[in-house]
């Protein structure tokens, strides 16, 4: 294991990643699209931030790592730090003890859209898979948006309709014309990671099936399918062989989630398979190339998916938390989102930081404020997890500092993206359903399925403090979120907050006891 150092000064830069408008994006080292962190399983990775945006918060979460003891590192605002304001520096530092294809993301309020957001890749050259390609590539796949972020958010959030913001675009590795150059007869694994802030999308290589080994940075039995479902947050890892001859180009699509979007935009349309393309005679500057996906392909279940180490379903949960999503317009015209009919507001202080000053008292959640809906978890609880969908859309789900078995969903797959609309939500219902997975897969973001439910369970082996939230960006803010406290006492015990981190703070004007 080796130290592997990124010195990251952010600062906003000039980009034009559609071709249709150049704005601001949030650049690293005066650069944008952004560099993408590479490290080997067990190394110690450390990222000095500097804030050098001069108008806006920002933080660093590197979506998926477990943080093990360092609980503190995981970016998330105001759970595991304080904003790192304009002029203040931060440095991330913690043990890569995992495998895979991840993420990182700014974990503040509204940063991440704006363009601060690249893969996060662990080699492995142990994987079962390793000796099977021939060569890799990190494809990303996002929505863009023409307007900065607060620009945005003000719309999503002071809006009587609940309607999220269209997307201007969608870009593969944050373009619109990318190609990947490969030779015949090849092998190629291709990490497919959705970094977008909204839609999720479709994944489809044309005349070519693939096989999936990973998800989520969890080592899957090799699956062969035709197209996946990305949502926002979701990563794959995939094995592609090239067809032997090279007389034909082949498309590899991505088809937006319609029924994501509230309204189409003008460029985009319904083609005659009911997927969503661009629209060649709506004014365009740009060249686009339609293509007709067959309406018979069919997306991958994940549900399905056997991790390659065949773990067997946990045993029965000894903490069951029932969640109830709903969305709300009823304050003023202004958005909320709700789990239990409780929006999360982020808390004055930290909340790791008033479990490390909190003794005793850690393990009471009144400790951590009523809107922050916090759950203590106890530690080595089998926790079962059970979301229920009051609301028409689908929401992709988070968790931090784990990933979970997926243990049961509704509706079915093909009705969630098909045929939702006819019916009323589907609460959970255990006695219904007893024969749960053998071998569960295991990821760390799920789609909650619109008026359905989706069930998981995890051990809270991981002491520290974890956000649980949408990760659509529009909706976190609307305070689809909440925190769970794992293992509070042992959390004093093993994690240590360096002084740089009460500093920032400090700068950002947090003050509480003990600061
Ligand atoms: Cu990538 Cu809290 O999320």
């Amino acid at each position: 294991a080796k130290t592997v150092t990124y010195d990251f000064n952010v600062s906003w830069v000039m980009a034009n990643p559609d071709g249709l408008l150049e704005r601001k994006v949030v650049g690293i080292n005066g650069q944008w699209p952004l560099p993408v962190i590479e490290v080997d399983k067990g190394d110690q990775l450390v990222v000095n931030m500097y804030n050098g945006l001069g108008d806006k918060n920002a933080s660093i979460h590197f979506h998926g790592m477990y943080q093990n003891t360092t609980s503190n590192m995981d970016g998330a605002n105001m759970a595991s730090q304080c904003p790192i304001g304009p002029g203040s520096s931060f440095t991330y530092n913690f043990t890569v003890d995992q495998n895979g294809t991840y993420w990182y993301h700014c974990h503040t309020d509204f940063c991440y859209p704006d363009g601060y957001r690249q893969a996060l890749i662990v080699h492995d050259s142990d994987a079962y898979f390793a000796d099977q390609y021939d060569e890799e590539f990190t494809v990303t796949m996002s929505d863009w948006y023409h307007d900065l972020v607060e620009d945005i958010s003000f719309l999503s959030l002071y809006n009587p309709s609940g309607a999220e913001p269209i997307p201007s675009a969608f870009l593969f590795n944050d373009t619109m014309n990318s190609n990947l150059a490969v030779e015949p007869g090849k092998t190629y694994l291709i990490r497919l990671i959705n970094i977008g802030a909204f839609v999720g999308q479709f994944f489809y290589i044309e005349d070519h099936t693939f096989k999936i080994v990973e998800i989520d940075g969890v080592y899957t039995e090799p699956t062969e399918a035709d197209m996946l479902y990305i949502a926002v947050a979701q990563r794959y890892a995939i094995l592609v062989t090239t067809k032997n001859s090279t007389d034909k180009n082949y498309p590899i699509v991505t088809i937006v989630d319609s029924d994501l979007l509230d309204t189409i935009p003008e460029d985009l349309k319904l083609n005659s398979t009911n997927w969503l393309e661009y629209n060649a005679s709506a004014a365009h500057e740009q060249a686009v190339i339609t293509y007709d996906v067959s309406s018979d392909i069919v997306p991958f279940d994940d549900i399905t998916l056997v991790p390659a180490d065949h773990m067997e379903l946990l045993p029965e949960p000894d903490l069951e938390i029932n969640l109830t999503v709903s969305m709300n317009n009823l304050r003023n015209g202004n958005g909320y989102a709700f789990l239990n009919d409780i929006s999360y507001t982020a808390p004055k202080v930290p909340t790791i930081y008033s479990v490390m000053s909190a003794g005793t008292l850690a393990d009471n959640a009144t400790v951590y404020g009523e809107y922050t809906h916090p759950m203590i978890l106890k530690h080595n609880d089998v926790v079962q997890l059970v979301l229920n969908n009051a609301d028409s859309g689908s929401h992709p789900f988070h968790l931090h500092g784990h990933n979970f078995q997926v243990i049961d969903r509704a509706p079915a797959y093909g009705e969630h993206f098909y045929d939702y609309l006819a019916g009323d939500p589907v609460p959970f219902d255990p006695s219904n359903h007893t024969a749960f997975p053998a071998m569960p897969a295991r990821r760390d973001t799920f789609v909650l399925p619109p008026q359905g439910y989706y069930v998981i369970r995890f051990v809270a082996d991981n002491p520290g403090v974890w956000m649980f939230h949408c990760h659509i960006d529009w909706h976190l803010s609307q305070g689809l979120a909440m925190v769970m406290i794992e293992a509070p006492n042992k959390i004093q015990e093993t994690h240590h907050i360096p002084d740089q981190a009460y500093e920032v703070c400090r700068a950002a004007g947090v003050q509480y006891e003990g600061n």
